[in-house]
C-alpha cells in the first residue's frame, strides 16, 4: 500500500450562516485556498499526525474509514493548508474531507463521496457543536449553492468571482459561538423567530439580485444579515472595524463569515477596485481575494 494524497477547499458563507442549524437556507462558495492532507501506512498500531498528535479532525475521519471498513491499520497523516485556522473559512472541514478521501484512496483506491462525507461529519464534532454540515458538505462538492439540514448542497450561481476576505485576527472556537447562538434562542425564542423570518425576506431578495448581478442590493443585503447577526450575538468589535473598513475601501457590502466572535469578514467589491481596497486594508488587516465556485475535493499527486 503507497502513499495518498487528497485535497479540499476552504469556503466562505455569504449568508445565513447560524440560521443554517436552525433549519434555514445558506448561501455558501467554495474558496480556491486548499488544504492537503497526505496519508500514508506505518507499522505503529495506531492513527496520529505527523507531530504525534491525535486530537485533530483528520485523525477522527480517517479512524471512521478504518472502522467502516474493518481495517485495522496504522497511519501516519500529514496536513498542509493555505486556510488560516479558526478563522471561519472552513479549515477543520476542509482537513476532515481531505483526509477522510485520501484515507479512502489508500484502501479502496478511489474516492468513495457517501463515506467521505460521513468520515468528515465525524471528524467536524470534534472541533463543532451540532455542526449543520454547510462546510464539510461545500469541502466535498466544491462550486456555490444553497445548502440546508434537509436537501443538502443545491448548486446555484452566485454570479460573483472574487472578493475580499478579511481577517480580523481574533481566534474563536465554532462550538463555543453555536452555544452561545443556542443560549441566545433559549432566552429569546419569540425574537429569534423574527430574525428568522427577516433573514427569509433578505435571502428571497438575493436569490433574485444574484440573477441580474446587482452588486449594490447584493451588498445592502450583506449589511441587513450582518445586523441580524449582531442581534444574535455573534458579531465583535474586530468584525465591526473590519467591515467599516472595507465600507471605507468601497466595498458594496460586508458581513462576517462562519461562525463569528472574530474570523474572517467578506465584502463585496468592484473587480476594478480590488486592488486598490486591498492595498488600503492591508494597512491594517490580513486580506485574501480568493475565487469563489472553487473545486471539491480531488486527487493530489503525493
Ligand atoms: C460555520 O461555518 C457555520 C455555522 O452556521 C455552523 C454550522 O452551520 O455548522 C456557524
Amino acid at each position: 500500500m503507497k502513499v495518498r494524497s487528497a485535497s479540499s477547499p476552504g469556503k466562505i458563507i455569504l449568508f445565513g450562516e447560524h440560521f443554517v442549524v436552525y433549519g434555514k437556507p445558506a448561501i455558501v462558495s467554495a474558496i480556491d485556498l486548499r488544504a492537503k492532507v497526505k496519508i500514508q501506512p506505518t507499522s505503529e498500531p495506531q492513527v496520529k499526525l505527523s507531530n504525534g498528535s491525535t486530537h485533530n479532525p483528520a485523525v477522527k475521519a480517517a479512524e471512521y474509514i478504518l472502522q467502516e471498513l474493518k481495517i485495522n491499520l496504522g497511519l501516519i497523516i500529514d496536513i498542509e493548508s493555505t486556510i488560516p485556522p479558526s478563522a471561519g473559512l472552513g479549515s477543520s472541514a476542509s482537513i476532515s474531507v481531505a483526509s477522510a478521501a485520501a484515507t479512502s484512496l489508500l484502501l479502496l483506491d478511489r474516492i468513495d463521496l457517501d463515506l467521505v462525507r460521513e468520515a468528515a461529519f465525524v471528524g467536524e464534532k470534534l472541533v463543532h457543536f451540532n455542526p449543520s454540515g454547510i462546510d464539510t458538505s461545500i469541502a466535498l462538492y466544491g462550486g456555490s449553492g444553497l445548502y440546508t439540514r434537509a436537501e443538502s448542497l443545491k448548486p446555484i450561481n452566485i454570479s460573483i468571482d472574487r472578493l475580499l476576505v478579511i481577517d480580523t485576527g481574533k481566534t474563536r472556537k465554532t462550538g463555543e459561538m453555536v452555544k452561545k447562538v443556542r443560549e441566545f434562542y433559549e432566552e429569546n425564542k419569540e425574537k429569534f423567530k423574527e430574525i428568522l423570518e427577516e433573514y427569509d425576506e433578505i435571502l428571497n431578495s438575493v436569490l433574485d439580485s444574484f440573477k441580474n448581478r446587482n452588486l449594490e442590493d447584493i451588498g445592502k443585503l450583506m449589511l441587513r444579515n450582518q445586523e441580524l447577526l449582531r442581534e444574535i450575538g455573534v458579531s465583535c468589535e474586530e468584525i465591526e472595524k473590519a467591515i467599516k473598513t472595507a465600507l471605507d475601501a468601497g466595498a458594496y457590502g460586508a458581513k462576517l463569515t462562519g461562525a463569528g466572535g472574530g474570523g474572517c469578514v467578506v465584502a463585496l467589491i468592484d473587480e476594478d477596485r480590488l486592488e486598490k481596497a486591498v492595498s488600503m486594508i492591508s494597512e491594517k488587516f490580513k486580506v485574501y481575494t480568493p475565487r469563489l465556485s472553487a473545486e471539491g475535493v480531488r486527487e493530489e499527486k503525493t
